[in-house]
Formats: C-alpha cells, structure tokens, sequence
C-alpha cells in the first residue's frame, strides 16, 4: 500500500485548478443510462470512484471514451447485465444506478453498496421513494432486485428527511416514469443542481431545480448531450482550510465560489482575507487564526459534513477552542485518534461532539488513513505539522483527489508519495 510524505511547515502560496466535482459527476454518468445517444461529460474528475463508474457503466453495454478534460458516453446498447460486484459493493454513490437501471431497462439487480466507516449508510430513503414511483424491492442473499413490471408512475414524495443519494435516485427515476413527481424535502446540494441541468439538457422537463421542490415530468425521450461538471466545492474547500492552517495565501483557480457560502464565512470567522475573480477565490490566511468558538455541519447550504475532518486538523491551530458538531453522519470522528497522535487536543462530548483545543502544535507521524475526507484531513495536518508525515491508506484519497501531491506541491508543499 502506497503513502504520502510531507515535510509540513510551509506556508502554502501559488494557484491550483480545481478539479471537476466527483459528487456530481457520479450521478451525471449514471444518467447516461437513460439518454438515447452521445453524451460529453466535460471536466470530469479523474479520480477512483469515476473509474469505478465507468467500469460499471461499460459492464452494462456502454460505450466509454475519454477525450481531454472529459469523457463521451454512449449507451445505446445499454441494458441490463451482471454488474461487477466488487464496483458496486467497493463504491457507495453506485446506488444512484438504482433509480437509473429502473428508469431504462425497470428491472436492477445489484449488490447491497454497504456502510462505512462513517456510518452504516442505510438506503431505507432510496427504496421507499422508488417504491412510490412503483419499483418493488427484495433481498437475495446480500443482492438487491428491484422490479417495476407495470412501469413507474410519477406521484408526490415527501421525503422524511434530507438525502443527496435518494433525491438523485428519484429523480433519475422519475425522468422515465408515466406523469408528473413531485419531490418535497428534496436535498439542495450543487450536485443534484448538475444532474437535474444535464436531465434538461438532454430533454428532460425539472422545475424548481436548486430547491427543496422538484417538479419532474417524466416520459420525455432523452438524446445525448454534453455538459461541464462544475469544480469540486469539497476540493476546493480542502485547499482553502489547508492555505489557513499553513498560514498562505492562494489563488483557488475555477473555485465554485456560488457553492462555498459556508466554508468562506468560516475562513473570514477565522480571520481571512478572501477576494473573489473571474478566475476564481483568492485567499490570504492571517497570522494567527482567530478561535471559531462553534462549528456544526448542516445539509446544503450550510458547512458541509465532508470538510468536517479538513476543519477538525486546521482548528488545532486556532486561538482557542471550537466546538465542532457533526449533525449528518454517526460516526464521522475516527481521524481523532491519529491527530490526536499528531499532538491535537480534543475532548469528546458525545457521539456528535468534540471540543478542539486551539494553539497546538502538530507533529508529524505516520498514520493511517481510513476513508476519502479523514484521509485529506491527515495530509493537512501533514502541511501543518513539524517535521516528517506519512500518511498511509492513500487509496482513499485517490476516490476524491486527482492527485492531491499533485496540486499541493503547486502551492509549494514539500510533498511526495511512495
Ligand atoms: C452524499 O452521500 C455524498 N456522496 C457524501 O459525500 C456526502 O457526505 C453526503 O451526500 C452528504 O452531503 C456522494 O454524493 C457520492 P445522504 P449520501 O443520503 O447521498 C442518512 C464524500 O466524501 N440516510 O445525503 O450517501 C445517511 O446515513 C461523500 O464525497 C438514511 O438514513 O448522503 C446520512 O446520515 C461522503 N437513509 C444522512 O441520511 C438513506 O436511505 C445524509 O445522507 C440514505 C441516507
């Protein structure tokens, strides 16, 4: 197993280009399936989790192709085949070939996408909604089968509570069911944004797009087309925690600043100075980081849970404590244990809470990384450490990351992996 090496300590100064967002580009690939044609997918992130898709994709009859910053998807000959398990089981965003697979060929079989080690990741919001639209469920040993014999048919979802996942599955179901779905509750993230834009530009009829109620009609055939995945809000948001707890100053090129609301609020809070360009987000740390007695993670658009392990390294740092609450996953605080190793300060309040003592001193170490956003939290605290880090399980972060050695070592990291 590979790892990163950082000697940290360097205040990060330059520009890097934002990679395009892994979290829309999943959803938008799985739409493919329901388009009749070529589509474009510009400024797709070449990252694990997309490969992984793509495989998935080609398993099912698709036609693949990368081309510059992105890639052509034809699935013309698309349809139902046995996808390869370890894809589904080893990738949690291959649920949104759920409400895809339903929505071309009304029939999916696949393995149960298990938990995390950020929680157990139910899928209890996927299969009631899509149960609405008409899909019936059962479970084969560890496989899902989900059938809609008569077709789906459009209705009202009232969503219990907010899921990325699940309105995604809807809505690429409901493109292709009989009739009008209306989503109320649907989750607001930029992500859906871009699958709904690239569901209409391929003919599809979705109203109050950006909201939390989506008006769907379905039944429209859908062609091919191109769209450019916008850059990745949980990238950029590393880079811009990571300039603060070095003390730099960068040039976050391509930033989606409209999509960063919460994390620019945090890092003026903190001190910074952010100006914003046609360009992209311009951001000067200040000498000191000033405390941020309280932060809590919010569905969009408030402080995104993914930068919440990035926030957890760079508030060591601060002037005083934060109170960090981590209110959509049950168990998103395991990278405690290795900062703690790293010389950072954090009492645990319960199972939602940690207090983050500020004005420490981090010391390189090596430590294991155990899943995508704890692993980019490690690299940070590498940048922000004295002395030597390694960090172990890099396989996690290339789900995420292009190359974040890559873009670090253009902010002048003294950074490598092995
Ligand atoms: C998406 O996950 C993202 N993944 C996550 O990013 C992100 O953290 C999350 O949304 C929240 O913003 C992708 O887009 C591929 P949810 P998703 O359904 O859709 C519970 C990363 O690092 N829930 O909005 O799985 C769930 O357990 C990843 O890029 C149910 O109870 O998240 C969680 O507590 C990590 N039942 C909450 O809802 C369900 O059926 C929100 O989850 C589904 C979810």
């Amino acid at each position: 197993m590979d790892s990163i090496h950082i000697r940290g300590g360097v205040r990060l100064q330059g520009k890097v280009r934002i990679q395009g967002s892994k979290n829309a580009s999943l959803p938008i690939l799985a739409a493919t399936l329901l388009t009749r044609g070529t589509n474009h997918i510009r400024n797709c992130p070449k990252i694990a989790d997309v490969y992984r898709m793509l495989h998935l994709l080609e398993s099912l009859g698709c036609q693949v192709a990368w081309e510059g910053d992105g890639v052509r998807v034809n699935a013309e000959d698309a349809g139902l085949r046995q996808m390869p398990a370890d894809a589904i089981t080893g990738m949690r965003s291959s649920l949104c070939l759920l409400g895809a697979l339903l929505g071309r060929t009304g029939r999916v079989v696949m393995e149960y996408p298990g938990g995390c080690v950020i929680g157990a990741r139910p899928i209890d919001l996927h299969l009631g909604a899509l149960q609405q639209l008409g899909a019936h469920f059962h479970e084969e040993e560890g496989t899902i089968i989900g059938e809609a014999p008569r077709g789906l048919t459009g209705t009202l979802i009232q969503m219990p509570k907010s899921s990325v996942g699940a309105t995604e599955n809807i809505v690429l179901a409901a493109v292709m069911a009989r009739g009008e779905t209306i989503v109320r509750g649907a989750a607001r993230e930029p992500e859906v944004e871009a699958l709904c834009a690239f569901l209409c530009q391929c003919g599809a009829k979705i109203q109050g797009i950006g909201t939390d109620e989506l008006r769907i009609e379905g039944g429209r055939a859908l062609h091919g087309a191109q769209i450019r995945v916008p850059a990745d809000r949980i990238v950029a948001g590393t880079y811009l925690l990571a300039c603060l707890g070095t003390g730099g100053s960068v040039l976050l090129e391509d930033a989606p600043i409209g999509h960063m609301g919460a994390v620019i609020a945090l890092a003026r809070q903190l001190g910074a100075t952010l100006q914003a360009s046609s360009e992209g987000l311009f951001v000067q740390a200040p000498d000191v980081l000033t405390a941020c007695p309280a932060l809590s993670t919010e569905i969009y658009p408030g402080f995104p849970t993914d930068l919440q392990s990035i926030a957890l390294a760079v508030m060591t740092a601060a002037d005083g404590t934060c109170l960090i609450e981590e209110k959509i996953f049950e168990n998103r605080f395991r990278v405690l244990e290795p900062l703690t190793d790293m010389g950072g300060h954090f009492a645990r309040i319960d199972a939602r809470r940690v207090l983050v003592e500020g004005n420490s001193t981090l010391q390189g170490r090596e430590v294991e990384a155990r899943e995508l956003r704890g692993g980019a939290a490690l690299v940070v605290a590498g940048l922000m450490a004295g002395g030597e880090t390694v960090v172990r399980g890099c396989a996690f972060i290339d789900r995420g990351y292009e190359n974040i050695c890559r873009d670090l070592r253009e902010l002048g990291a003294r950074i490598y992996r092995v």
